[in-house]
């Protein structure tokens, strides 16, 4: 009798193992095995998946490209505990961004991004309800309203001349142009936000700049985290670190957010984007709508929306115009032919945005550098709301959607050589821009695409003709190779610091 006992409740040791292997391969069968419908794809580990085939020197967008000329334009990959759909074609985008808009425009949830925004009261990070809608429309009326035109100018010109007593020191030397195009893209930002700008050695500025970069780079290194999902009860230092700059960063955003409070007036006309909010909140509070979810607009959402704006316009712009600078020295025979059509067309006068269609090689030059180096070279990631299906392949709701925006410009069907800078690529026969190239989209499309594209372009259209109409960049003497090489990748593709030499087209600059 004990022994019959002993034999059904303790198999013997052989039995147990069995089991055990049973049960450790029916679950890494559950955990490596892609769900049924989903495009083919390299093979996952269990636990951490394919990640480990994205760290490296290599950044992970070249990786995706690499990895679709084996699986296909669109293919899966496990990331972590999730599997992401990685799409890597023009025809692909359109179908996932522009013909079924609303499948894809999820977010997923993150770990450090859902932290960071309040859990999503933001508009980046915010999946996109009627709440999304609501703030996103708020913000892209400012930016339509304080970005464009007339008011853009008058913010460019009056900051010309503090970059112009940037510039006169820069003159004496090798310097790195990160301030001076930071000073340019923040003033334009802080004008449209806050309705004011910074002078030259404002320490508020130097304190949002250092800290909006390390939250930036910060949120870029959140991967692991966000994939693998015990990760992050691993403690880590850095988490700490971005902790606290991010705390500081929203400190700087909360302390501009009320010295504007004190001074508002809702009887007056908007002068800022933050005024728009604060109209707006206030709309709110005497219309009874502050049950109203739709249109309810809290404390935290002002702050995240100031934030977010800080965040995607700022790093985004200056990083753009830093390549700009980076292929300019690499490339002196496009920053000559530049300058001569600045000199043909507008000559002396400062630039205005309504030049913009007349120096159709320098527009051409900017989209060239937007292409070569894409600054957000995997948008932002995207997540199925619901079922549905790309090319002949079914996606889950929830599967992470990824959009290869770098693969894209480097498509050899539609970039000869994509590996080569040629600004003429942008160009007919009749030397006119080619504006809506379909492999083009640096500010991504559909539902999801950036609120600020008008402002960047413009913003950025004016900085470039304005440096080169009164500088010439070259590189420092023993500087060999070239410039614009890329640092480790983040959420933002930046170049390595460099420095350049500038010099003074002629004797009074125009501002
Ligand atoms: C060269 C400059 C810029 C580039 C290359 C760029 C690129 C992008 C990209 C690729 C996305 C992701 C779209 C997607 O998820 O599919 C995005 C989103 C966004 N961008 Fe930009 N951006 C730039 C400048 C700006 C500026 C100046 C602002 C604001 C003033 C801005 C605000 C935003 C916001 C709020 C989003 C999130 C939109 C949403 O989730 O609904 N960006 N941007």
């Amino acid at each position: 009798m004990t022994r019959m006992i002993f034999q059904f409740d303790f198999p013997s040791s052989p039995a147990w193992l069995l089991l055990l292997a049973i049960m450790v391969a029916t679950w890494l069968y559950i955990n490596v095995r892609r769900p049924p419908g989903l495009p083919p794809g390299p093979f996952p580990y269990p636990i951490i998946g394919s990640t480990f085939d994205l760290i490296g020197d290599v950044p992970p967008y070249k990786t995706f490209k690499r990895m679709s000329e084996t699986y296909g334009n669109v293919f899966s990959i496990k990331l972590g505990s999730y599997w992401a759909v990685v799409v890597n074609n023009y025809e692909l985008v359109h179908e996932v961004l522009l013909t079924k808009p609303n499948d894809c425009s999820g977010r997923p949830r993150t770990f450090l991004f859902d932290w960071y925004t309040d859990d999503k009261q933001d508009i980046t990070a915010a999946q996109p309800t009627s709440i999304w809608k609501h703030h996103r429309m708020l913000a892209h009326s400012a930016i339509r309203k304080f970005a464009s035109g007339e008011y853009l100018q008058n913010v460019t010109e009056q900051i010309r001349p503090l970059l112009q007593e940037i510039m006169t020191e820069k003159l004496k030397g090798p310097f790195d142009p990160h301030d001076v195009v930071g000073f340019a893209v923040y003033n334009a930002i802080a004008t449209m936000c806050f309705g004011h700008r910074y002078e030259v050695n404002d320490p508020r500025l130097n304190n949002i700049m250092k800290n909006s970069r390390k939250v930036v780079k910060g949120l870029g290194n959140g991967w692991t985290a966000d994939f693998i999902p015990w990760f992050r009860h691993v403690p880590n230092p850095y988490f700490y670190i971005f902790k606290k700059d991010a705390a500081k960063f929203h400190s700087l955003i909360l302390n501009e957010i009320e010295c504007h409070r004190e001074s508002f007036d809702p009887d007056l006309p908007a002068k800022d984007l933050l005024d728009i909010l604060l109209k707006s909140q206030k709309e709110g509070e005497v219309e009874g709508k502050l049950d109203d979810v739709e249109n309810r607009l809290t404390n935290v959402n002002i702050k995240q929306i100031m934030s977010d704006i800080f965040l995607a316009g700022v790093d985004t712009q200056t990083t753009t115009l830093l390549w700009a600078i980076a292929c300019l020295v690499d490339n002196p025979n496009v920053q000559e032919r530049i300058k001569r059509e600045i000199d043909e067309v507008i000559g002396d006068k400062p630039p205005i945005l309504s030049d913009r269609g007349k120096l159709p090689y320098t527009e051409a030059t900017i989209m060239e550098i937007m292409r070569f180096r894409t600054v957000a070279p995997l948008a932002l990631v995207h997540r199925a709301l619901v079922d549905t299906t790309i090319g002949s392949y079914t996606l889950p709701a929830d599967t992470i959607v990824l959009i290869n925006l770098w693969a894209l410009h480097n498509d050899q069907k539609y970039w000869q050589s994509p590996e080569k800078f040629q600004p003429e690529r942008f160009l007919d026969s009749s030397n006119t821009v080619i504006q809506r190239l379909p492999s083009f989209l640096p500010f991504s499309t559909g539902r999801r695409v950036c609120v600020g594209e008008s402002l960047a372009k413009a913003n950025i259209f004016l900085t470039i003709v304005w440096l080169i109409q009164n500088f010439i960049f070259s590189k420092p003497e023993g500087v060999e190779g070239p410039v614009a090489v890329h640092d480790k990748p983040g959420l933002v593709t930046v170049p390595k610091s460099y420095k350049v030499l500038a010099n003074s087209r002629n004797t009074v600059c125009h501002i």
